[in-house]
């Protein structure tokens, strides 16, 4: 007899399909509830790519079912349905943000604010236990009925490879999220690049429009690499000058202008939730993170100096 029945799908993504599932084997539900979500790779390759990340990397599997946080989607194990492996899931009864977006449009910059902190609170949990999470976007945002905003799909990014190969897997969707060291090569990724996908994520939810918008990958990625987005308050003035600029600094091109981990993003979030109205202590605090970092240059008076 099966673990499982499935009672329907949740939705199809880049690498596999969710489904609503009831567990049967009483055991099994006593450690994870009566529904859950399962996760079922798209193909064979998908399949390999989780047996090896997740049954055979053991403590990856151990690190991830290890963690739990209110804003986080908590991973249960990996399960066997049908001659097939697949991911069990938290069940979240609500919607995506993706869906969120589609029904309307623009958020308010309120709404978008409180999404921020609790994603950016789980996320800040994840990048202490040392995880990037180098996939986050609308459809792996998930508002709970009860308003709580849960992050999902960590280490999916693993099962998938490296960028190049997630993201011919992805399409021009999940391009836009992308920052300059995942499409280009000579970068590492890090912290920073969850933190400047979950900018585009914030400049979506309080403009309506991703910040770069291309016919093709292509097209996207030159944008990525050569232009500076518009900033949200040209596209929304509901959006302070504040809020403009922080997002602006998420999206830097070069890593180490942006918020390095969640937590200095999350900071500077509460701060302006909290004080958003002094504009230009404000606007002086982010702009100071835009300064190129200084190259340091030996002179001979015997110490390091600064470059002019
Ligand atoms: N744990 C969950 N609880 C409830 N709904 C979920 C859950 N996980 C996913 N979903 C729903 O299923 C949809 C598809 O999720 P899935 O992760 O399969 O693809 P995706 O997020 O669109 O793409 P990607 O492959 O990049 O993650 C989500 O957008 C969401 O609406
Ligand atoms: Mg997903």
């Amino acid at each position: 007899m099966e673990n499982f029945e499935l009672i329907r799908l949740l939705g199809e993504g880049g690498f596999g399909k969710t489904f609503l599932a009831r567990v049967l084997d009483d055991k099994l539900k006593s450690e994870t509830g009566e529904f859950i979500a399962l996760k079922i790779p798209l193909n064979r390759e998908r399949e390999e790519g989780l047996i090896k990340e997740l049954i055979t990397n053991a403590l990856f599997n151990l690190k991830l079912r290890g963690m739990k946080h209110p804003n986080v989607v908590s991973y249960l194990g990996f399960a066997k349905f049908k001659e097939h492996y697949g991911m069990m899931m938290e069940y979240v009864e609500g919607k995506s943000l993706r869906q969120e977006m589609a029904e309307k449009k623009v958020l308010s910059v309120e709404f978008a604010l409180a999404i921020a902190e609790g994603i950016l609170s789980g996320l800040t949990y994840a990048h202490k236990a040392g995880l990037i999470h180098r996939d986050i976007n609308p459809s792996n945002i998930l508002i709970a009925s009860n308003g709580v905003a849960k992050l999902t799909d960590f280490g999916i990014s693993n099962i998938l490879g490296d960028t190049e190969s997630r993201y011919g897997r992805m399409g021009t969707g999940t391009f836009a999220y992308m920052p300059k060291e995942c499409v280009k090569k000579g970068y590492k990724e890090g912290f920073y690049s969850d933190t400047y996908s979950f900018g585009a994520t914030l400049y979506e939810m309080v403009t309506g429009k991703l910040p770069f918008v291309g016919m093709s990958g292509i097209e996207i990625k030159k944008m990525i690499l050569e232009q500076r987005p518009a900033p949200p308050i040209f596209l929304n003035q509901e959006v302070g000058e504040g809020l403009s600029a922080i997002i602006l600094v998420s999206l830097s091109k070069e890593p180490e202008q942006r918020f390095q981990t969640a937590e200095e993003f999350l900071e500077i979030i509460k701060e302006y939730r909290r004080n958003g109205k002094d504009v230009d202590r404000y606007i002086k605090k982010v702009e100071e993170k835009k300064e190129p970092p200084k190259k340091r240059m030996f002179v001979p008076t015997g110490g390091w100096g600064e470059e002019e």
